[in-house]
C-alpha cells in the first residue's frame, strides 16, 4: 500500500475508566491533523482502535474477543474486494500484555501503551506494511506532544470535559494492576493544566474533571516554580472565566490534605462531590490490601470534609471476596457503606491479576460466595441512592444541561451531585446552567422545572 492510499477513517472503542475516554479524545486529536476522521463504527474504519482496561480479568479478555471480531470483519472485507481493515490495541492491556497480544493474536497490527500515543499518525502510516509496537515509556512528555484540539472538536463534544492533570500510581495496593500498566506517579505542570483549561472554557466547556488515578496526589510544578498540590491547582481553575464547575477523580485518602479539603468549602465551583474509594471496611482487609489507612482515620477524614462542606456526596469503589475475606469482614464493610453515607458505588467481586501480590494468596475466596456478596452490598447501596435522590424532591438547585433527551422537548443534564436531570424545555439551553425545582425521581435521575432565569 502506498501513502496516497492510506486508510484515513478511525474507530476508537473505549473501555474501563474516564482516563481511557480522556485518552481516546487526545488519540483523535493525535490523528485528525494527519487526515484521519472519527467514524462511529468498525464497519466504516479503515483503522479500528481498541482502547483497553486491565483491571479486571473480565475486561483483558474482552479485548481478544473482541480482536476475533475485528478479524472476520477484515476477511470479509477481503472477500469482497474492499480495503484492509487496520487493527490496533491501545490502553492498559497493550502496555501490561503487549508481548501476549503479539503472540496470542498475529491479526493485530499496532500495539501502543498509554504514554505513546504522540507517535500514533507515525505508527499508523508504518503499520500499513508491517506490525508495530510501542509500549515504552520514554523520556519525553507525550503531553507535549500531542496536539491541542481545534475549537470545533472540542465544542462537539458538549459542555463537560475531563483534563488528565496526573497519571500513575505509586500506592501498589494488593489487588491493583494500575502501578504495573500506567507506571509512576507523574504530575502535569500547572501552567499545562491551566492552558488546556482555558482553550476548552474558550471553546464552550463549563465543567471540568481532573483526572488522575491518584488525582489528589497531584504535584506538579507551580508557574513559580514551586509544588503546586490539587488544592491550589483547583484554586487557579476556579478564576477562569465562564468555568462554572469543576470536579476531579480518583482519590486516594491518605491524600486528601487540608489544601484540598479548604477548596470543598472556599470553591463554591467545586462541585459537592467526591469519590473517595475505601474498597473495605474492615481493617484487617485494609492491611492485607495494603491500602495504607483504616475504617477509623477513613471516618474521621469524612467528618473533616463534611465539616467543610456539608452537602457533599460521597461515593466510593469496593471489592468483595479478597482473598481471606470472612463474613465478619464482610459485614464491616456493610457497616461503612451506612456509616460514611454513601450515596453510589461502583462495586467489584475481587478478581486475581497477573503480578499482583493477591493474585497469589492462598486464601482466595469462592465464585459464588463473592457474587452473593455482592448482590448485598448493592441491594444496600441501591437503597442509600435511591434514598438521597428522594431527598433532592422538592429542592431547586443549578443543572448544566448537556443534551436532549430521550423524549420529545426534553433536555438532560446533571445535579451538583452528578445525577441526571430531565427537564421539558428549549434546547437552546444545553451548554448553559439554569435552576430547576425538582419534582420527582425516577430509576437513577430526577425531574423538575425550570424555575428562572438562565445563566
Ligand atoms: N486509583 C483508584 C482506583 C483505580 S482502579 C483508587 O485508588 O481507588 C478502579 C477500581 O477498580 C478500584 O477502586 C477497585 O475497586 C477496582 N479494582 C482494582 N483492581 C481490582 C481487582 N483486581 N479486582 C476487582 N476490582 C479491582
Ligand atoms: Fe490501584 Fe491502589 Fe493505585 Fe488506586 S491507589 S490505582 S487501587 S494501586
Ligand atoms: Fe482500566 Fe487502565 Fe483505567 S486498567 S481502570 S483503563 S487505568
Amino acid at each position: 500500500m502506498t501513502a496516497s492510499e492510506a486508510p484515513k477513517k478511525i474507530h476508537i472503542k473505549t473501555y474501563g475508566c474516564q482516563m481511557n475516554v480522556y485518552d481516546s479524545d487526545r488519540m483523535a486529536d493525535a490523528m485528525a491533523p494527519s487526515g484521519w476522521v472519527g467514524v462511529a463504527s468498525p464497519e466504516e474504519a479503515d483503522l479500528v482502535v481498541l482502547n483497553t482496561c486491565h483491571i479486571r480479568e473480565h475486561a483483558a479478555e474482552k479485548v481478544f474477543s473482541e480482536i476475533g471480531r475485528l478479524k472476520k470483519l477484515r476477511e470479509e472485507r477481503v472477500a469482497e474486494g474492499g480495503s484492509r481493515l487496520m487493527i490496533g490495541v491501545a490502553g492498559c492491556v497493550a502496555q501490561a500484555e503487549g508481548a501476549e497480544i503479539a503472540r496470542r493474536a498475529p491479526a493485530v497490527d499496532l500495539i501502543v501503551g498509554p504514554q505513546s500515543y504522540h507517535r500514533l499518525p507515525e505508527m499508523a502510516a508504518a503499520a500499513a506494511t508491517a506490525r508495530v509496537v510501542d509500549t515504552d515509556f520514554p523520556e519525553e512528555d507525550k503531553f507535549d506532544h500531542l496536539p491541542a484540539p481545534d475549537r470545533a472538536r472540542v465544542a462537539a463534544r458538549g459542555p463537560t470535559a475531563f483534563l488528565t492533570v496526573q497519571e500513575g500510581c505509586d500506592k501498589f495496593c494488593a489487588f491493583c494492576v494500575v502501578p504495573y500498566t500506567r507506571g509512576a506517579e507523574v504530575s502535569r505542570p500547572a501552567a499545562k493544566v491551566l492552558e488546556e483549561a482555558r482553550r476548552l472554557v474558550d471553546a464552550g466547556v463549563r465543567e471540568l474533571t481532573l483526572l488522575g488515578q491518584n488525582v489528589n496526589g497531584y504535584h506538579g510544578e507551580g508557574p513559580d516554580g514551586s509544588d503546586w498540590s490539587l488544592g491550589r491547582l483547583l484554586l487557579a481553575l476556579a478564576e477562569i472565566p465562564g468555568l462554572a464547575r469543576l470536579r476531579y477523580t480518583t482519590s486516594h485518602p491518605n491524600d486528601m490534605d487540608d489544601a484540598l479539603i479548604a477548596a470543598h468549602r472556599d470553591l463554591p465551583q467545586l462541585m459537592p462531590y467526591l469519590h473517595l474509594p475505601v474498597q473495605s471496611g474492615s481493617d484487617r482487609i485494609l492491611a492485607a490490601m495494603n491500602r495504607r489507612h483504616t475504617v477509623a482515620s477513613y471516618l474521621k477524614l469524612v467528618d473533616r470534609i463534611r465539616a467543610a462542606r456539608l452537602d457533599i456526596a460521597l461515593t466510593s469503589d469496593f471489592i468483595v471476596g479478597f482473598p481471606g475475606e470472612t463474613q465478619a469482614d464482610f459485614a464491616d464493610t456493610l457497616a461503612i457503606l451506612r456509616d460514611a453515607a454513601f450515596v453510589a458505588s461502583f462495586s467489584f467481586k475481587y478478581s486475581p491479576r497477573p503480578g499482583t501480590p493477591a493474585a497469589s494468596s492462598p486464601e482466595q475466596i469462592a465464585e459464588d460466595l463473592k457474587t452473593e456478596r455482592l448482590h448485598r452490598l448493592q441491594a444496600q447501596i441501591d437503597a442509600q441512592a435511591a434514598a438521597f435522590l428522594q431527598s433532592r424532591v422538592g429542592q431547586t438547585f443549578d443543572v448544566l444541561f448537556e443534551k436532549p433527551g430521550r423524549r420529545a422537548g426534553q433536555i438532560v443534564g446533571r445535579s451538583p451531585w452528578l445525577q441526571p436531570v430531565h427537564v421539558q424545555a428549549d434546547q437552546s439551553l444545553i451548554g448553559r446552567l439554569a435552576p430547576v425545582a425538582i419534582t420527582g425521581a425516577h430509576g437513577n435521575s430526577l425531574h423538575g422545572a425550570l424555575v428562572a432565569s438562565v445563566q
